[in-house]
Parts: C-alpha cells; sequence; structure tokens
C-alpha cells in the first residue's frame, strides 16, 4: 500500500471489481477511450485477472501494472492508474477516474505517485501517454504533469496508440 497526501494506491485485484465499478459505471468514462472501460462487475473481475496474468509469453520482459485508488479520509475507490513498463528501460501510462472524483487534482495526485515509482522505485526514463485529441481533461492533466507533445507516430511502439491520438513525452 503507497500513500500521498490524499490517496492510498495499491495493486489491483478481484476484490477491488466492485468498488472499481461503482465508481467507473458512467457512459463519460469511456467517451474518449473507446468505449466503457467496464460492462459488468464480472467482466472487471476477468479484465482483473486478465491484467494479473500479465503480458503474453512473447514479450517475457514486459510487465503489466495496474493499481487501484482509494481516498484516503473513507477508502472509497476513485479510479485506477496503469502502466507498461517495457526492457529497454521506458513505460506507457494510464488513468481512469470515476466521474464524481474528477476536477479535484485526484487523477493528477495519483500520475505524481506513479511517476515518481517509475522512475524513482523502478528506475524507469521516458514516459509515454496516448490521448484521444478531444480529451481535454486528460490533455490538460499531461501538460500538468510536465509531458510535451510529440509527432505522432510515436518513437516508442505504444499499446494504447490509435492513429488519430495525440502522442505526450515525459523525457527521461
Ligand atoms: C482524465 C481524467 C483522469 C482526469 O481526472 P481528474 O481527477 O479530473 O484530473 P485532475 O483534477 O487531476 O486534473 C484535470 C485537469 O484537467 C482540467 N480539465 C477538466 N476538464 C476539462 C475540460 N473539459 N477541458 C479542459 N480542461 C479540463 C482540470 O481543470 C484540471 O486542470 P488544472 O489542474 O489545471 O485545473 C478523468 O477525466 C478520466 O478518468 N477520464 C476518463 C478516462 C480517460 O479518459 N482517461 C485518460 C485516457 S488517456
Amino acid at each position: 500500500m503507497h500513500r500521498t497526501d490524499r490517496l492510498l494506491i495499491e495493486p489491483i485485484d478481484r476484490t477491488h471489481a466492485e468498488g472499481l465499478f461503482a465508481a467507473l459505471d458512467d457512459p463519460r468514462v469511456g467517451e474518449h477511450i473507446g468505449g466503457p472501460d467496464v460492462t459488468t462487475i464480472e467482466a472487471l473481475r476477468e479484465r482483473i485477472d486478465h491484467l494479473a496474468a500479465g503480458p503474453r509469453p512473447e514479450w517475457p520482459e514486459d510487465r503489466w501494472l495496474n493499481w487501484v485508488v482509494r481516498r484516503a479520509e473513507d477508502g472509497v475507490i476513485i479510479g485506477r492508474l496503469e502502466a507498461t513498463t517495457y526492457p529497454d528501460g521506458w513505460a506507457e501510462v494510464a488513468y481512469v477516474f470515476g466521474p464524481a472524483y474528477w476536477g479535484q487534482g485526484y487523477a493528477g495526485e495519483g500520475a505524481r505517485w506513479m511517476i515518481e515509482h517509475l522512475r524513482g522505485e523502478l528506475g524507469l526514463g521516458d514516459l509515454w501517454a496516448a490521448v484521444h485529441p478531444d480529451n481535454a481533461a486528460s490533455v490538460r492533466l499531461l501538460e500538468r504533469l510536465g509531458f510535451e507533445a510529440r509527432t505522432p507516430p510515436p518513437r516508442r511502439p505504444l499499446g494504447s496508440y490509435d492513429d488519430v491520438d495525440l502522442v505526450f513525452e515525459l523525457p527521461a
């Protein structure tokens, strides 16, 4: 379990499914990420199991890191953070929070912790994110975190990259 000023952050597991579903079961969550993040609690449990299983054997050195984020004051699950790390020392990051908790700096606080963890604990270098151009809150958030816009196609082979996306790098 990791702590920031207002958040508790822990590796995701299937016991988080109900709380995470309650936070993310809202059509606004999927607006810019290609559809709903979750459809049912059972589907979310399966997805969490899939994430825990990690990348396919073809990519044994890649790592999937997923955390659930709670509000420290009451323990309520408010969102999740994810990173895929690659063997030559870089990572791709993303975050999904429930609309009830938007606009209070929680995603920024969680993402700052994740960046520090990836850099400090895991020794990773450049970090990347791909974002739909209409996703103004995510673009703003990345800029606040110090990410810089890069001209697609990205220098790194981002798994989450779609042709229309904007690409951001936080240089090492
Ligand atoms: C993107 C997301 C994580 C932001 O969460 P959040 O907790 O509201 O983020 P924060 O409060 O830390 O910061 C959001 C910033 O965007 C700004 N913002 C919010 N809505 C905005 C909008 N419609 N247009 C422009 N800026 C906006 C906020 O003012 C804030 O900037 P500020 O710190 O300068 O005031 C959240 O909207 C989300 O989960 N969306 C659905 C999933 C998603 O799209 N994930 C990103 C995939 S790339």
